[in-house]
């Protein structure tokens, strides 16, 4: 016996408290009982794969809440909401323009559909070590440098809470005949109130896909696929639903989803407005912290950034004597707050509506007394990589699908620069490639996966867990740039 559950129930009557997702934050807006209300297609009930009663109604009463055409429950999170959005606009072997920055489920639609990727960059915020907006002419330059791409993807917000100018891309995705695509993963609470972001919804995106789970009371695996305007054929975006997403929908999943949608509709406005007011004091307290620094709207209008969710707090200690991890760990082992996720110089806390007073006063204590004992760490600059590597430009020989058939062969970590990797290297969160089979691997992704492991943070994808050896391919990409490109 694993102790699983034993494990659980010691965790959730600990005093640890969640800066994570899901955005309930373990708090019911219900009584439900999952054993009790866990039921199949009986009748009464309706049926997600197609739906006539019950499941309808809640889905046009989502559309309408959240402005949209048509709006689409789904029980396999935004995964399978990008999967089925991506599938559906695009051909087998058509081109799709991608933000570098998307999501591991964006590759994964790429691979099976045998897309050929084009990417555009996000910008780079130096100062807090991450990735910024989507810049609608870079969308436009790669647009006019490669015919025929059927699809835009851009994630927006990302992880951290940076919301690119969707209109402006959308503006330009449409002139140029392709489909635009937003996850808005972390934005399912967009719209609800005037000092959170606008939806894509709303921006002139065809199609948005918005986890509820992440930012909202709703049980984790539950999100939306939202289609807008007249260029997405529904009953294709209908077909791919129904190929990834279970035949056997959780009733108790669905049922979350429907109770949060009214919690909404009737106390959404008054519990946005008390939410809005307590994270606007977080800020404004995390702003006089010396050494410890969180990003806020200040960022707005530079590095392509339109807008910035405030419920993400990236708590940045760049420059200072600590890492994202080692902040991470002390915030877990000392005040027993759980943060979401810690990259090389920062933390993400997630906060949603859910969050109490009492959590957020327990984190800003912690944040304030960690400053003070920074000072005392004293020494500058442990992990500076975010300043080395960008994420800039990856040097794409052939597409990740096509390395599938090819020979390959291990080399050590040392002998891996100028070889063709083989393999996915990612950190888990975000799941944003470092390195994608078929691309380049540079001294400098070397590099920066030797600090990301130094500094506490775990590599994924790769086989070797010890990061001693790679999988690479066999020839060269001299041989293969000739043979193909
Ligand atoms: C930006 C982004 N998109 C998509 C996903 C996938 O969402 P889900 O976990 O709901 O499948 C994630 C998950 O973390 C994400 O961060």
């Amino acid at each position: 016996m694993s102790g699983l559950y034993e494990r659980l129930e010691e965790y959730c009557n600990s005093e640890y408290y969640p800066f994570h997702m899901p955005g309930h934050k373990r708090r019911s807006l219900t009584d439900m009982e999952p054993y009790r209300y866990d039921i199949t297609e009986i009748d009464g009930f309706d049926n997600l794969h197609e739906p006539e009663g019950i499941l309808r109604i809640a889905m046009d009463e989502a559309a309408e809440l959240y402005g949209t055409k048509k709006t689409y429950f789904m029980v396999n999170g935004s995964s399978g909401g990008l999967l089925a959005a991506i599938s559906a606009v695009t051909d087998n072997n058509d081109k799709i323009l991608v933000a570098r920055n998307c999501h591991k489920s964006v590759y994964n639609a790429i691979y099976l559909k045998r897309l050929y990727p084009v990417y555009v960059y996000p910008e780079y915020i130096p100062k807090m070590g991450i990735n910024g907006g989507i810049n609608a002419s870079d969308v436009e330059r790669k647009l006019r440098e490669n015919d025929n791409v059927k699809a835009v993807v851009i994630t927006s917000p990302t992880y951290e809470g940076i919301v690119s100018d969707v209109r402006a891309i959308a503006d330009v995705t449409h002139r140029y005949g392709a489909v635009l695509i937003v996850d808005e993963a972390h934005g399912a609470h967009f719209s609800m109130n005037e000092a959170i972001p606008e939806s894509a919804n709303q921006r002139g995106a065809d199609i948005v896909i918005q986890s509820m789970h992440k930012t909202l009371p709703a049980l984790t695996q539950t999100a939306l696929l939202h289609v807008n305007g007249n260029v997405v054929n529904v009953t294709e975006v209908e077909k791919y639903f129904h190929i990834y997403q279970t035949s056997s929908p959780s009733y108790v999943l669905m049922a979350s989803m429907d109770k949060c949608l009214d919690f909404l509709k009737s106390d959404g406005d008054n519990m946005f407005e008390a939410y809005v007011r307590r994270m606007q004091a977080i800020h404004a307290h995390c702003r006089k912290l010396t050494h410890i620094r969180v990003l806020d709207s200040s960022i707005k209008g530079k590095y392509s950034v339109y807008d910035m969710d405030l419920s993400k707090l990236v708590i940045s200690v760049k420059g200072t004597g600590y890492t994202g991890h080692m902040l991470y760990k002390k915030l877990l082992d000392d005040y027993k707050l759980q943060m979401e996720m810690a990259s090389g110089d920062y933390v993400i806390a997630m906060t949603s509506v859910m969050d109490t007073e009492e959590g957020l006063l327990r984190l800003f204590s912690a944040l304030a007394g960690i400053d003070r004992d920074i000072r005392v760490y004293g020494k500058k600059g442990v992990f500076v990589a975010n300043d080395e590597y960008k994420a800039e430009n990856a040097v794409v020989i052939n597409t990740f699908w096509e390395t599938d058939n090819m020979e390959q062969e291990r080399v050590s970590m040392s002998h891996a620069p100028g070889r063709i990797s083989a393999e996915w290297i990612y950190l888990y969160p975000p799941g944003i490639p470092i390195v994608a089979p078929g691309e380049m691997i540079t001294g400098e992704i070397v590099q920066l996966i030797h600090k990301y492991n130094e500094s506490g943070l775990v590599v994924r994808g790769i086989q070797d867990k010890s990061l001693g050896y790679v999988n690479v391919l066999k020839e060269d990409f001299k041989a293969l740039k000739l043979g193909r490109l």
